[in-house]
């Protein structure tokens, strides 16, 4: 079946975050909204039939994820990437970033520290500090026009912190890493992966992007390197991101060491509930018949990446991005119009009147910065960047 991703898609009065809750974030109503990461697409036709099929039935009561859908997540890391997991491995969570907020709840103390590499997605900093830990970062670099992890203050981050009391037990890895776009080499995987554990450290690998990878790339899911890896790691995994499904909330910790299982579903018990039946429903789907969508997509949504590189370096030279190898996030460098954090931010607002991600939100590095979602139809994306060129070209 041939997809149409230029199709236009009304989503206002849907209560989307993303349309529907903009005015009231950005303080605007005319504004575009290409701020959080979901994509105004509609889902794959087989989640739908399965969706579908599932309201037709009319009882919605409690739901375990079943052999069925346990076996979908079993093969799609086997087919996708030759990583064997267990059935038992799986723990069904209600989003990602509850489950980042019980990985740090269980196997840190207090005053821990929690190593990141920024700029990143914010919400690695608020679960760390939400739950009393400190943050330890390690920075990504700029090399030419790709960042790159800084091994030398990856090392430093691990290093005891503030004299003897704190230790950084835990690192959160983003991978491939929002905003930057970076799909991690297996080498860059393994020397992280090898300060991490030389140091104590459980691994917490977060690749709820890993399926969306560009030609040439690879994902390399991080516990699949070794048994080593697979012991000292916690990877999420969803079909929220890839398959457009981040409303039904239904991910996936996949956890080998029998002991870092434990201690997350004590950590999680009486506060986590279960995913919602209509999740796991979805998530069966796309991972066992989503992928001829996903081929489409991926297509689609790299002809936006290079109509978005070619506008910016023709038209818009003060603004630079970086290539993503993946993820539909685009990483813009503002820097060249001289503002400085508040002057951008309200630039961006009330003169260009787009709505992005600042930078800045993602930590140090993110200064200068704004994070573009070019998950949309090109004419909507072609709208954004022709606006974008209007109000800079006011600034000449
Ligand atoms: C790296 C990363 N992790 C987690 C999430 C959100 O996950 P969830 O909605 O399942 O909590 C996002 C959403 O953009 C993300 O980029």
């Amino acid at each position: 079946m041939k997809y149409d991703f230029d199709q236009p898609l009304n989503r206002y009065h849907t209560d989307s975050v993303k349309w529907d809750g903009a005015a009231s974030v950005f303080g605007s109503d005319d504004l575009l909204p290409m701020w959080v990461a979901d994509m105004d697409f509609p889902v794959a036709a087989p989640i739908l039939k399965a969706l579908h099929q599932r309201i037709d039935h009319g009882v919605f009561g409690y739901t375990i994820a079943g052999a069925g859908v346990r076996q979908a997540v079993i093969d799609r890391m086997q087919n996708k990437y030759g990583w064997k997991v267990q059935p038992e491995w799986l723990v069904f969570t209600p989003g990602v970033v509850s489950g980042l907020s019980f990985a740090v709840k269980a196997y840190t103390k207090v005053g821990d520290h929690v190593v990141i590499q920024s700029p990143v997605y914010f919400p690695f900093m608020d679960v760390a500090v939400n739950n009393g830990c400190q943050i330890a970062n390690s920075p990504l670099r700029l090399n030419g026009a790709r960042y790159e992890m800084d091994f030398d203050s990856l090392q430093q981050a691990f290093e005891p912190q503030d004299g003897k009391t704190a230790r950084s037990s835990l690192y959160i890895l983003c991978s491939p890493h929002n905003p930057v776009g970076r799909v991690w080499s297996k080498d860059e995987l393994m020397r992280a992966g090898r300060i991490a554990i030389d140091h104590g450290a459980i691994i917490i690998a977060d690749e709820i992007h890993g399926e969306l990878i560009f030609e040439g790339r690879q994902h390399v899911p991080f516990a699949g390197i070794s048994e080593e890896f697979e012991q000292n790691s916690v990877v999420f995994i969803a079909p929220s991101k890839t398959f457009n499904l981040a409303g039904l909330a239904a991910s996936v910790a996949i956890i080998a060491n029998e002991k870092l299982r434990q201690q997350f579903q004590l950590a999680a018990s009486g506060f986590m509930g279960g995913v919602n039946t209509l999740g796991l429903t979805a998530l069966e789907a796309a991972f066992r018949e989503g992928d001829e969508w996903l081929t489409q997509l991926l297509d689609y949504l790299h002809g936006n990446v290079r109509f978005t590189l070619d506008f910016l370096a023709q038209r818009i030279p003060e603004v630079k991005a970086v290539e993503p190898e993946g993820t539909y996030l685009m990483w813009l460098d503002c820097t060249g119009l001289g503002m400085d954090i508040r002057s951008l931010r309200d630039w961006m607002r009330h003169q260009v009147k787009l709505g992005l991600n600042d930078g800045y939100m993602f930590g140090p590095g993110g200064e200068g910065h704004q994070r573009l979602n070019i998950a949309c139809p090109r004419a909507l994306l072609r709208e954004a960047l022709g606006r974008l060129e209007q109000a800079v070209s006011c600034l000449r």
